[in-house]
């Protein structure tokens, strides 16, 4: 297989692709509950901060170091390193976190799959039932689910990085913007909508701590799709043309802009149900609010525009979560699935069937980490809590591994690749004499407390 590697046939399309893996979960309720939680506007400063002094100059970073080396994370740190062993761990957690993510939140599609199934076909009582989630993902039906999802999913990744992973996005996110936009105007029409509005956007500085700082943080990382190899998998896929920066910026915008949205559609809606939300009682985590309170929210909708319209309003949002939570996942399996192309010379289609069987496996182990089986289940006691698979899949790899993986790359480039080089690859496709403000303060942060940031974050959540 010497196959020339593909290309995004445009800027938009990698553009599209990078902020359809970059929207996900995390944009849609993760940014709007932490927002809430921890000051409001003030959180949103905070997020907007990290987002352009620290996230930005780690996004071209990935970004460049995927196009300079034309490879997958692994391919990456070994081309430039001289397949040095230090640094090939580096880019096996490189390759390791994706995967290990990708199970994660191959489970929690299934789940929004399955509950946009049961809004479509009119099961709002039954989505609403406290007692729903619980029995949901024990359920067999899951496993109808998850074909389902494997199969969207294989279907695009197959289909390669123009004609699958590209076209999704050029359908799926003007979609999903669509979607977004239509569920705010009507939201904002509820009664006590603005209070929600209100909560989610004035300030309360008073709020902020260490821990939102870091919370702030950790959501941006996460959010921007940063430390998962993804970047660079897809800037592997990138023209020399195309000016780094400015894709970075876009891309950033877009998914800081999606979340901000979001926040506009999940606080009034939560008021407009509970008027009587106190702060400090929003205590929702990202999956709670999904899967309990908004279906409860949804149902409720009954009384005002019947079972017709609150059926519409409740399978609009599971699809637009679900439009977003695919083209994550997918940019996220393409990343081992480079890695695997790559690294054994195999064809995609042979490529992905390797990690299907391997993913869906571990899906159905993590699935039944949830009560099927009570090995899996009480795996194992740590933080003064009983673990399930998918909990110390989350704790260890997106929690710790997502920071570590961002540090790894500020050294490399510094130490290794030198930012010589790195700023060399930043200027091919800049128009000429356009070196601007945003890549001379990238280039002394990446270099300076970059690091230093990351490094603490990581300490702080071993
Ligand atoms: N950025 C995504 C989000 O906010 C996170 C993500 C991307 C997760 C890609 C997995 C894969 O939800």
């Amino acid at each position: 297989m010497s196959a020339e590697r593909e290309h995004f046939s445009s800027k938009l399309g990698f553009i599209l692709a990078a902020a359809g893996s970059a929207v996900g979960i995390g944009n849609l309720v993760g940014f709007p509950v932490a927002a809430a939680k921890n000051g409001g506007g003030a959180f949103l400063f905070i997020y907007a901060m990290f987002v352009i002094l620290i996230c930005l100059p780690v996004m071209m970073a990935e970004m460049s170091f995927g196009r300079h080396t034309n490879k997958d994370p692994l391919g990456a740190y070994n081309s430039i390193s001289n397949n040095d062993k230090k640094w090939k761990l580096a880019g096996l957690l490189g390759v390791l976190t994706p995967f290990m993510i990708a199970v994660f939140y191959m489970v929690i599609t299934v789940w929004i799959f399955g509950y946009l199934y049961n809004a479509v076909t009119g099961n709002l009582a039954a989505l609403a039932d406290p007692k729903m989630f619980g029995e949901f993902i024990t359920s067999n039906s899951l496993f109808v689910y998850m074909i389902v999802v494997v199969a969207i999913t294989g279907v695009i990744l197959m289909s390669g990085v123009k004609e699958g992973i590209e076209r999704a996005a050029k359908i799926l996110m003007p979609s999903l913007f669509v979607l977004l936009i239509l569920l705010v105007i009507y939201v904002l029409t509820l009664d006590n909508a603005f209070s929600g509005v209100a909560f989610y956007l004035v300030p309360d500085f008073s709020k902020i701590n260490g821990s939102v700082i870091n919370a702030a943080l950790s959501q941006a990382f996460f959010s921007l799709s940063l430390g998962m190899g993804i970047l660079v998998t897809y800037g592997s896929y990138i023209s020399k043309k195309q000016d780094i920066a400015d894709s970075s910026k876009l891309v950033a915008l877009t998914d800081t802009g999606v979340a901000f949205i979001a926040g506009l559609m999940i606080m009034p809606a939560i008021f407009s149900f509970n008027p009587m939300v106190e702060p400090d009682k929003l205590n929702e985590s990202s999956i709670n609010l999904i899967f309990v309170l908004l279906p409860k929210i949804f149902l409720s909708l009954q009384m005002d525009i019947g079972y017709f319209g609150a059926s519409a309003i409740a399978s609009l949002f599971f699809l637009l979560v679900f439009f977003a939570a695919i083209t994550s996942l997918v940019s996220i399996i393409e990343v081992p699935n480079a890695a695997v192309m790559d690294g054994m010379k195999v064809s995609r289609k042979k490529s992905l069937t390797y990690l299907a069987i391997l993913m869906v496996f571990l899906t159905v182990l993590t699935s039944m980490s949830f009560g099927m089986s009570d090995t899996l289940t009480g795996l194992t006691h740590y933080a003064g809590a009983s673990k399930s698979l998918f909990d110390v899949i989350y704790d260890v790899f997106y929690d710790t591994i997502l920071p570590l993986n961002g540090l790894l790359i500020c050294l490399f480039v510094i130490s290794r690749w030198k930012m010589i080089n790195f700023k060399k690859e930043l200027d091919e496709g800049l128009e000429k004499g356009k070196h601007g403000f945003l890549l001379r303060y990238s280039e002394i942060a990446l270099k300076t407390y970059i690091p230093m940031i990351l490094a603490l974050v990581f300490l702080n959540t071993v």
